[in-house]
């Protein structure tokens, strides 16, 4: 069994014995669940050139070696501490920040750690096929490490719990690795989360568009007054940054592939003849993956929002950039539906925190969509990527049960039934994606015929270096 000293850590962990016992007993559990629910066919043969953190010194956080995957030296670490560190935002606005959750809003803040903690192994379990049918070496070896790192998640939030929130904490870190990414009878928290990744393109929308919803819950938990939390979320997004280049690359590649395709047949044969994927199938995995992470910002009104933010729980992204911290008496223009029209309304900006995190959120990945259209704009494309308008298709708040197109125009649901094909993948589109991804290229240096080799390899290493290693 491994001990204590085999995870990596900044908190003392040699020096708290009952926190050591209580993580060591739930490790066998974890790599059980790892074995079970992780990269299928990928335990014990293989060694994959992954990073691990060891420190959180921002010149040499992480190293780089093989290691086979259960063998990953799954870390705890915090962020330094802030020197006098005050609560940001909120009713308890300057104050100094906590140590120990006070006991008036220790469930409200385990829900939020539990919440979090809850996606990390979904996407693992999520992703747990995709070393089967994948493109290269390279992207098979970025997979496993956003792999191990979500694992590493899971870990900070099993610290928190263990550490700060007593026996309830014990037991919701033993339903962490309970629940299952949809299973009928005990499914992950979250929506998103439930939804299976059959194939290369979704792994990198999720990591493009879901990975970047984690990115704003990690910024706006790590401006929470609870210490811990905000030191443990502030370093995740360390390496959350690369889990959004893994995506954002990812698409980047097979946008490049595709215009390449379409130049080489004259723009008059179907990229698809070509065994490329065509801009139009992209364009509905856009369409689908930030309709699901719109979805995981909660209601556009909340009142639990509101009193995460009132009681210094959870704040906005980069609060410094705020001058108003209280926000008691400001409000939101919020686009709303009434009797089936769309129309503005006023509400008190504290409940419509998840608003503005969402605002925040879009604005990030508009950011993606433009590099991305640069590409087809550099190979003379006149076709460009959008993000779908954000009452598409979307499951929670105010918009759930109502249809509209992408550019946001209401439609009846006999009309969406009817079209809704047209903006998210059907299920020919996902028998093809399936179709070019049988075969997995296990080759150094060769690339499937969809997708781009990547401008440099990991680590300063070439591209065609031996990124998953057989070890019989
Ligand atoms: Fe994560
Ligand atoms: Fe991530």
């Amino acid at each position: 069994m491994l001990s204590a000293e085999r995870i990596p850590n900044n908190v003392d962990l040699s020096g708290n014995k009952r926190l050591q016992r209580a993580l060591e007993h739930w490790q066998p559990k974890y790599l059980q669940w790892w074995r079970d629910m992780g990269p299928q066919g990928f335990q014990d043969y293989h060694q994959v050139y992954v990073r691990t953190a060891i420190s959180v010194d921002p010149k040499g956080w992480a190293h780089f070696e093989y290691v086979k995957l259960p063998e990953y030296r799954w870390g705890i670490f915090l962020a330094d501490p802030v020197q006098d560190r005050r609560i940001g935002f909120g009713d308890f606005h300057g104050q100094p920040v906590w140590q120990e959750v006070p006991g008036e809003f220790r469930n409200q803040l385990r829900r939020l750690v539990v919440t979090q903690g809850d996606t990390e192994p979904a996407s693992v379990e999520q992703q747990r096929w995709l070393g089967q049918r994948c493109p290269s070496l390279y992207d098979l070896r970025n997979l496993f490490q956003v792999n191990v790192e979500e694992g590493r998640h899971l870990w900070a939030m099993v610290y928190l719990l263990h550490s700060h929130f007593g026996r309830d904490g014990r037991d919701e870190a033993e339903e962490l690795l309970e629940r299952q990414s949809g299973n009928r009878d005990k499914p992950r928290i979250l929506e998103a989360f439930n939804e299976p990744i059959e194939n290369w393109l979704d792994f990198f929308m999720f990591t493009m568009f879901t990975d970047r919803d984690g990115k704003s819950q990690l910024m706006s938990l790590s401006e929470s007054s609870l210490d811990p939390l905000a030191r443990t979320t502030r370093f995740m997004l360390t390496e959350e940054a690369h889990h959004m280049f893994v995506g954002e690359t990812g698409v980047a590649r097979i946008l490049e592939r595709t215009c390449e395709l379409m130049k080489a047949s004259g723009f008059a044969e179907d990229v698809r003849k070509l065994g490329g994927i065509d801009l139009p199938t992209i364009q509905k995995h856009i369409n689908l993956w930030v309709s699901l992470s719109l979805d995981l910002h909660g209601g556009e009104v909340s009142t639990n929002a509101a009193s995460y933010f009132a009681n210094g729980l959870k704040g906005r992204a980069q609060e410094d950039r705020y001058e108003d911290h209280t926000v008691s008496d400001t409000y939101y223009r919020l686009e709303t539906v009434e009797d089936g029209r769309v129309l503005a309304k006023e509400v008190p900006m504290r409940t419509a925190m998840n608003e503005v995190l969402r605002d925040w959120y879009v604005k990030d990945c508009q950011g993606g969509i433009t590099r991305w259209n640069r590409i087809l704009e550099r190979h003379g494309i006149s076709d460009r990527l959008r993000l779908p308008d954000r009452k598409f298709n979307r499951g929670i708040g105010q918009f759930r049960g109502l249809h509209f197109d992408p550019y946001g125009q209401p439609l009846s649901p006999e009309e969406w039934q009817r079209r809704k094909h047209e903006w998210l993948p059907s299920p020919a589109d996902k028998a093809y994606l399936l179709s070019i991804q049988n075969e997995p290229v296990y080759e150094p240096g060769k690339f499937a015929n969809y997708i781009a080799p990547p401008r440099r390899g990991i680590n300063g290493l070439p591209i065609n270096f031996e990124y998953v290693r057989t070890e019989m």
